[in-house]
């Protein structure tokens, strides 16, 4: 059996990790999430992106993948699990799931924004948030970038091929922790839901995905994933 699993924001919710539509708290609360996460804002201010994502980079050295993560790792066991992802961080990794596509990039890969060479130089330690830290410069001349997909970029090819062929050749879709509104990564639950494939929705909120899935659990990811993969028979009769 393929079981592919969307996940976003709300999957690592309950490691501790804010969503972005949460109202975000602390420093970046007054912050627009577009200037902290787009190619202009990246263009205007780096100092302020680097210093967000470098935060972000250290806070998930402190965070735990929770019980749905484990869950999701565990069906492996079970069935062929790929997992689509539109968070950053190696959460679903540290789990334990061996087949994980990031459609909008990783905390941990950095690259010059100017020839694209990776980088593999010294991060600055971050013991706590600050609004600014230059970021580094590469050996041409350009700034160092997280190799996120910042709003208005194009996402990673590989990892979209991969995330649409496991859509369309899968049994199930477990849509997990997304608002289902940033697309083109919102166009793939669609997917399933046109090509016949039963969708299972698990979020504690209703979306615009809620009343096409094959069923919506208002459930969160640490408290239905663990017995989802043992209900599927009976939720898809
Ligand atoms: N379990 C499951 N779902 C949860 C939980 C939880 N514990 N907590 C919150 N949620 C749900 C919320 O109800 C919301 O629908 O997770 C969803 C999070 O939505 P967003 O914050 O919009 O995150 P996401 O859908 O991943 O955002 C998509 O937008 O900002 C860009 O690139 C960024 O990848 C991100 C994309």
């Amino acid at each position: 059996m393929l079981v592919t699993v969307l996940s976003g924001a709300g999957m690592s919710a309950e490691s501790g990790v804010p969503t972005f539509r949460d109202v975000e708290t602390g420093l970046w609360a007054t912050t627009d999430p577009y200037e902290i996460s787009s190619s202009d804002g990246w263009r205007r201010h780096p100092e302020r992106v680097w210093a967000w994502y470098l935060w972000r980079h250290y806070m998930m050295k402190a965070v735990q993948p929770n019980d749905g993560h484990r869950a999701v790792a565990a069906w492996q066991d079970y069935a062929d699990v790929q997992v689509v992802t539109q968070n950053v961080d190696d959460l679903h990794e540290r789990a334990g799931s061996t087949q994980v596509h990031h459609l909008h990039g990783s905390l941990f890969h950095f690259r010059c924004d100017r020839c694209q060479s990776t980088y593999e130089g010294p991060m600055p330690e971050m013991p706590e948030p600050v609004e600014t830290v230059e970021p580094p410069v590469c050996a041409c001349g350009g700034l160092v970038r997280p190799d996120v997909v910042w709003f208005g970029e194009q996402l990673p090819a590989v990892a979209w091929d991969r995330s649409v062929a496991a859509v369309v050749a899968s049994d199930v879709a477990i849509v997990v922790g997304t608002s289902a509104v940033v697309y083109p990564a919102a166009s793939l639950p669609e997917l399933a839901i046109q090509s016949g494939i039963p969708v299972i929705e698990v979020n504690p909120e209703p979306t615009p995905l809620s009343g096409s899935v094959t069923l919506s659990l208002r459930e969160t990811a640490a408290t239905a994933l663990p017995e989802l993969l043992q209900r599927l028979p009976a939720l898809l009769g």
